[in-house]
């Protein structure tokens, strides 16, 4: 062999082996669950094998508007995602960095084996794609939403991202990180991490909504309805901050059940339009003060403005619903009616009381001015260097609040 062929099968092994070592992990069903005797899987169809198992198992939280992580089992194009990516069967064999399915519980084995073996031999054709008429509702978000937003929620912040934060998914649009990752460019982390890459399809619509899009407001977001109270915006920080904290109500404590998204919230005895019959309203409101929260008896309740738009939120269906463009309002910033309403939702919880966050109050006009004046405030919430990130545990306060803080410190903190 001359010298040029050599190097030609060296280069040929080198390019293959990414492909052999693709290939070989793709195990066959039966080296992870052995066959069952009574498990017929000769002829496997999704009407007959895999729709059942979906109904009996999954449909009760994977259908509808209000489908568990935005994924709904009964739509085929939510299906053809989860299985192309591999999350379908990632969650169903309990793998690390998938949430668990179904959830607290396993499927019996033979069900399992037919779904994976389904899953593998299914490969669901693109269909054709519409990249024209793209817009971030109706295509953007369902796409962070099947394919991200498992490692990128509120809750789970792979890398730091909320990608459900329209403000989040416009600053990595912004920066190249967002289409970098999806198309595995080099300098940025592949992503979805672990997964397919995304189809050419939706890599297509992102290019197309990023190239409509003036990233100032949302193009056609969800215009926020004053009187609606949306779950993500408005009521997860009260959470986050009053229940969520360390050794409460944050997983960490066996007794206290996790309150830190939408799903564990509703979890705890939520009846939409009952707020009475909600376990989650009334151990706010009773009398019985053992059974108070927040724990333990003696703490301050909730302000009665965070009760009342629980209970409102329960009236309105209990609904994880998100807005997006509120107009910022920079020009009449007050302490009482712009800037305390964010503090006491967002930080009051960590801050006030006897033990407070990091030995900084945040309670009246006085220490939250005393707050200010020392820079930390302002650095915290920022995320300027040399400062903790706060609200601690949440996701960054929106870029309005941030401003309005901003206009606020520099008018010299009026009390008004
Ligand atoms: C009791 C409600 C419930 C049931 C039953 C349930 N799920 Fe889920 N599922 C959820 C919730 C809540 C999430 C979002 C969890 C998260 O993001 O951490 C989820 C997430 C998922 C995901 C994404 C997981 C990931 O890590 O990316 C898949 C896929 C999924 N479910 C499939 C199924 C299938 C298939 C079944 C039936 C075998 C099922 N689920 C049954 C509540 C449920
Ligand atoms: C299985 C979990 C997982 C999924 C699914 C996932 N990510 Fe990530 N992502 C991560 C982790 C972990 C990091 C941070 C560490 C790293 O870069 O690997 C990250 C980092 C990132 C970054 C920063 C990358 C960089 O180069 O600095 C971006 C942007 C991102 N993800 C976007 C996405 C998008 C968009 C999707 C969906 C199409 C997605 N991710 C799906 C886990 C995930
Ligand atoms: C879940 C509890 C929690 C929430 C919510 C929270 N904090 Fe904190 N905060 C802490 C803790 C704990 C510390 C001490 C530092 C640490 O341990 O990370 C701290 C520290 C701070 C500091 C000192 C930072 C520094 O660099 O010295 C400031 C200022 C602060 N928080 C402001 C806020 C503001 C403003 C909010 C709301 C926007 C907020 N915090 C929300 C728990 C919280």
């Amino acid at each position: 062999m001359n010298k040029k062929a050599i190097y030609s099968l060296l280069i040929t092994m080198a390019l293959l082996w990414p492909l052999y070592f693709t290939l070989s992990c793709r195990h066959h069903p039966d080296e992870i669950i052995p066959p069952v005797s009574e498990c017929d899987t000769v002829n496997i169809t999704y009407t007959g094998d895999v729709l059942p198992v979906l109904q009996a198992y999954c449909y009760g939280c994977h259908t509808g508007s209000n489908s568990s992580g935005g994924i709904d089992l009964s739509n085929p194009d939510h299906l053809r995602a989860v299985v192309n990516n591999g999350r379908l069967t990632g969650s169903l064999l309990h793998n690390t960095d998938y949430t668990a399915m179904p959830q607290g519980a396993t499927l019996p084995v033979c069900d399992l084996r037919k779904i994976l073996l389904w899953a593998q031999d299914t490969l669901f054709p693109e269909g054709a794609c519409d990249s024209l008429n793209v817009s971030f509702a109706g295509n953007i978000r369902p796409i962070l939403q099947l394919n991200c937003e498992g490692c990128h929620s509120s809750v789970k912040q792979a890398g730091g991202l909320n990608l459900s934060d329209y403000s989040t998914v416009v600053m990595i649009a912004g920066n190249g990180q967002l289409i970098g990752s999806v198309e595995h460019a080099s300098g940025y982390s592949p992503m979805p991490k672990n997964g397919k890459q995304l189809s050419d399809c939706d890599i297509a619509r992102i290019r197309k909504w990023m190239s409509d899009t003036t990233f100032v407001n949302p193009p056609e977001g969800i215009p926020c309805d004053p009187d609606t109270v949306y779950f993500e915006k408005d009521l997860l920080p009260i959470f986050l901050s009053a229940c969520a904290k360390s050794g409460c109500h944050d997983g960490t404590n066996n007794e206290a059940p996790r309150l830190s998204d939408y799903a564990s919230i509703m979890n705890e005895g939520v009846k939409p339009g009952n707020p009475g019959g909600s376990k989650i309203y009334e151990v706010l409101v009773t009398n019985e003060t053992d059974d108070r929260m927040p724990y333990p008896p003696g703490s301050p309740p909730l302000p009665d403005s965070q009760i009342a738009m629980i209970y409102k939120w329960i009236m309105q269906g209990a609904q994880d619903l998100h807005c997006d463009n509120q107009p910022c309002d920079t020009t009449s910033v007050t302490f009482s009616g712009t800037i305390w309403p964010v503090i006491q939702n967002n930080c009051f919880g960590c801050h006030s009381g006897s033990n407070p966050g990091g030995g900084v109050l945040l309670q009246d006009y006085s220490t939250v001015k005393a707050a200010a004046q020392s820079g930390k405030l302002y650095g915290s919430i920022a995320y300027l260097n040399g400062y903790v990130r706060m609200p601690k545990n949440g996701s960054q306060l929106s870029q309005c609040s941030i401003r309005q803080v901003k206009k606020w410190i520099d008018g010299g903190m009026p009390a008004k």
